[in-house]
């Protein structure tokens, strides 16, 4: 059942279909600011289980659960200063924030991956709080995907990928952010980034201070060290190879511009897009997964990527294409 939020004739009876569809402990497709997520029963083992198996996803990698505010949240999580900070800077928002879980939470051992940890966030999307908020439990939501394969950014997406296993998707639009959250832990040893994302490392920085991190970037060699769980080297991948930094394009190749750089052999690109031809990074995020199903959908064998800066939101957009472009 696709559900158009956006249709004040169709809203309500979706959103209860919805919360039905949750209390049976079932999937729903969710749109959330970033990515749209494929949510379930938090507390629920059974449902979460339903995620893992939906999307094909290693167990050992952990879910985030997402709350309808900074009260939920401590519910769930012990937060210290820093997290606090960065909660009440951030929330609702596209920011993560792991931090040790609270004795007594609900939240299932299997949406925590078993760890002494929590994964939080409240989305950015008012429909997502009010469903979270309506159903009075925590949603664990994975971006809506197969895994390793791109994020969705659409409720098509979400019905393309895993249409199969939802029993309501709630389509609110194309996501606005367009890349997942930033991860930042905050355990003993202070904040660390543990994936770029759609809040950037300087305004994280300008609250706490420099923080460390990521490791196990995809430009290093260390798939079998991730630091998010999930933080693996091949992940966004479209079925065409990728090539980053181009400094050319070949004949046949499709080609992923950025401010219409003047890359020789774009002409003759089998099929081009660009990010952001006035060369906005955010403009860039929000097209960056769309962008790379229209090309990988063009059959081109190959994806050639413009050279893309690494500051602002940049550093997500290149963390995101590099393990798009890693060996599988
Ligand atoms: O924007 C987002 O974050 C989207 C939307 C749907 O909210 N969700 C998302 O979920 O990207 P997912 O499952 O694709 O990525 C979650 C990442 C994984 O890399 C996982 O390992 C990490 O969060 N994570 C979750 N809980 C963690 C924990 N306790 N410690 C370390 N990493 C954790
Ligand atoms: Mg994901």
């Amino acid at each position: 059942m696709l559900v158009r939020l956006a249709d004040p004739a169709a809203r309500e009876a979706g959103l209860a279909a919805a919360l039905a569809a949750l209390a049976a402990g079932r999937l729903v497709g969710m749109p959330t600011e970033t990515v749209y997520g494929l949510a379930a029963d938090a507390t629920d083992g059974r449902a979460v289980a339903g995620i893992y198996a939906a999307k094909g996803r290693p167990s050992f990698n952990p879910l985030i659960a997402h709350v309808e505010d900074f009260a939920a949240a401590e519910r769930h999580g012990v937060f210290g200063p820093a997290a606090r900070r960065l909660a009440e800077a951030f929330w609702p928002g596209p920011l993560t924030l792991v931090v040790p879980r609270r004795d007594g939470s609900p939240i299932s051992d299997l949406a925590t991956a078993g760890l002494g940890s929590v994964g939080l966030r409240v989305p950015g999307n008012a429909a997502a709080r009010e469903l979270i908020r309506r159903f009075g439990r925590p949603l664990a939501a994975p971006s809506a995907n197969r895994s390793g394969r791109i994020s969705p950014t659409t409720a098509s997406d979400v019905v393309a990928e895993l249409g199969d296993r939802v029993a309501v998707v709630l389509d609110d639009g194309p996501t606005p952010v367009g890349v997942e959250s930033t991860i930042v832990s905050c355990l003993d040893d202070g904040p660390r980034l543990l994936r770029p994302g759609g809040v950037t490392r300087a305004a994280i920085e300008a609250l706490v201070g420099p923080v460390d991190g990521p490791e196990g970037s995809a430009g290093e060699a260390e798939a079998d060290r991730p630091v998010a769980p999930g933080q693996l080297l091949s992940h966004y991948a479209p079925r065409a190879r990728v090539r980053l930094d181009v400094d050319h394009v070949e004949p046949g190749e499709a080609f992923l511009d950025f401010a219409a750089a003047a890359v020789p052999g774009a002409e003759a690109a089998a099929c081009r897009l660009d990010l952001s031809p006035a060369g906005d990074l955010a403009e860039a995020a929000a097209n960056l997964f769309a962008d790379l199903r229209r090309l990988d959908a063009s059959g081109a064998a190959t994806i050639a990527v413009a050279p893309i800066p690494a500051e602002g939101l940049g550093e997500a957009i290149r963390d995101r294409l590099s393990r798009a472009a890693a060996p599988r």
